[in-house]
C-alpha cells in the first residue's frame, strides 16, 4: 500500500478549514497515519521545494509557507498519492475544478504566490522523500 504527505497550508489553517480538508481524505476512504500542527523552517521547507529552487515564485512561496503553522499529515491507502491529487484540483484555485478542494474551497486573492490550501506529493519517490522531511520518524 502506499503513502503521501498532505499538508494543510497557512491559508487553510488560518481559514479553519483543516477539518474540511481531512473530511474528504477520510470519506474518500484513505486513512490517516500521522498528523502534526507545526510552523516550518526556512531548512525545511528549502528541503521540501527543492525542485522549485530558482524559479520566481519560490520565494514567495517560501514566505507564505512561513506565514503560519501547517497541518502536515501522512495518508494511506491503495493509490492515495493520486487519489489525493484528485481531490485537491489544479494548482491554480481558481481554475481548479468544482468538487475538488481548492475548486470548492480556494481561489486567486491577487497575492504574489498562488494561496491553494494543501500540498500532496505528486510520486512515490517525492512522497517517501516529502515523509522523511516532515516525519522523520516514519
Ligand atoms: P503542491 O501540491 O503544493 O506541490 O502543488 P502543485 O504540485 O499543484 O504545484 P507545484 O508543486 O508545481 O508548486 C508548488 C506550489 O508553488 C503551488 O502549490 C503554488 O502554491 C506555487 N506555485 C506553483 N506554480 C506557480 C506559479 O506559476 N505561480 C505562482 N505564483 N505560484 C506557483
Ligand atoms: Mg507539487
Amino acid at each position: 500500500t502506499q503513502r503521501t504527505l498532505v499538508l494543510v497550508k497557512p491559508d487553510g489553517v488560518r481559514r479553519g478549514l483543516t477539518g474540511e480538508v481531512i473530511r474528504r481524505v477520510e470519506a474518500k476512504g484513505y486513512s490517516l497515519v500521522s498528523l502534526e500542527l507545526r510552523t516550518a523552517t526556512r531548512e525545511l521547507l528549502a528541503a521540501h521545494y527543492a525542485e522549485h529552487e530558482g524559479k520566481p515564485f519560490y520565494e514567495p512561496l517560501v514566505e507564505f509557507m512561513l506565514s503560519g503553522p501547517v497541518v502536515a499529515m501522512v495518508f494511506e491507502g491503495e493509490r492515495v498519492i493520486e487519489g489525493f491529487r484528485s481531490l485537491a484540483g489544479a494548482t491554480d484555485p481558481t481554475a481548479a475544478a468544482p468538487g475538488t478542494i481548492r475548486g470548492d474551497l480556494g481561489r486567486d486573492w491577487g497575492l504574489a504566490v498562488q494561496q491553494n490550501l494543501v500540498h500532496g506529493s505528486d510520486a512515490p519517490e517525492s512522497a517517501e522523500r516529502e515523509i522523511g522531511i516532515w516525519f522523520p520518524s516514519l
